[in-house]
């Protein structure tokens, strides 16, 4: 049986004590969890040390970086490597979000090589891809998601893509309050599925975990993982308030 997981990416929100009173409300109120059915939380950087003790002794929710440098170590301001994340016990990072791709000029190179790193640190992977809206009104997603999917992750072997779980975020439903019909995340889903498995094999793409982000929130996600590929949700804005992510928590639990 594949994990299902509900993320949290706080993207650029949230002051240090913000932080620690959104995690301390989610814990009080927290439904069990179990080995699969796990939560993750990405906040930037400097939460990261107090999310860590936060959650220390909680088995099933855990700490995420929302990025993570392509260099191991060296002249490269600003950055923050794997190795770091790591030795911080932190077990998982996102790479390859839309934005960072966009903003940030994140190529397809580049996320193989963060790929790379995280792996080598022991870090799970949240490997984010997802098509703009042009490509959606051409009828080209799953071609696109394919290549996407290929430059980044292809290179790995079976093992190694055991340590990645796939987000998919079409980019025109990210923060935009449109979300993908479930119908849409399911037929895309499955191709990603069908896709890894042309490449992997069909036992090890039966047993990645694929996240819908885009939107996502309290009222859709029940209707959106009860998609028999929908493994959870990568969840933005609705992960800012306890009570908008907890009943998200909840429709994962309920799959
Ligand atoms: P959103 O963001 O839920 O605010 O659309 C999702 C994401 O970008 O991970």
């Amino acid at each position: 049986m594949r994990k299902k997981i509900v993320a949290a990416n706080w993207k650029m929100n949230l002051t240090i004590e913000e932080g620690k009173t959104l995690v301390e409300n989610l814990l009080n109120q927290l439904p069990e969890l179990n080995e699969s059915k796990q939560v993750v939380i990405a906040p930037s950087y400097v939460h990261l040390a107090q999310t860590t003790q936060l959650l220390d002794e909680y088995e099933h929710i855990h700490v995420a970086a929302q990025n993570v440098s392509s260099e191991a170590a060296g002249a490269f301001t600003g950055e923050v490597s794997a190795a770091m994340l790591r030795s911080a016990g932190v077990p998982y990072a996102i790479i390859g979000h839309s934005e960072r791709r966009q903003y940030f000029n994140e190529s397809d190179s580049m996320l193989a090589k963060k790929i790379d790193l995280a792996l080598a640190n022991n870090l799970r992977v949240i490997f984010c891809c997802g098509e703009p809206l042009e490509v959606r009104d051409a009828e080209r997603q799953n071609e696109y998601v394919a290549n996407q999917i290929a430059a980044a992750l292809y290179h790995l072997d079976a093992t190694q893509l055991q340590q990645i779980i796939v987000a998919y975020e079409p980019i025109w439903a990210i923060g935009t309050g449109r979300t993908a019909s479930s119908q849409q995340a399911q037929d895309m889903h499955a191709h990603i599925r069908h896709t890894l498995a042309g490449k992997y094999g069909a036992s090890v793409a039966d047993n990645m975990t694929i996240l819908y982000g885009g939107s996502c929130n309290d009222k859709n996600a029940p209707e959106l993982f009860a998609c028999p590929d929908v493994d959870g949700g990568l969840i933005g804005g609705a992960s800012l308030k306890a009570e908008t992510f907890l009943p998200i928590i909840q429709a994962m639990l309920a799959k």
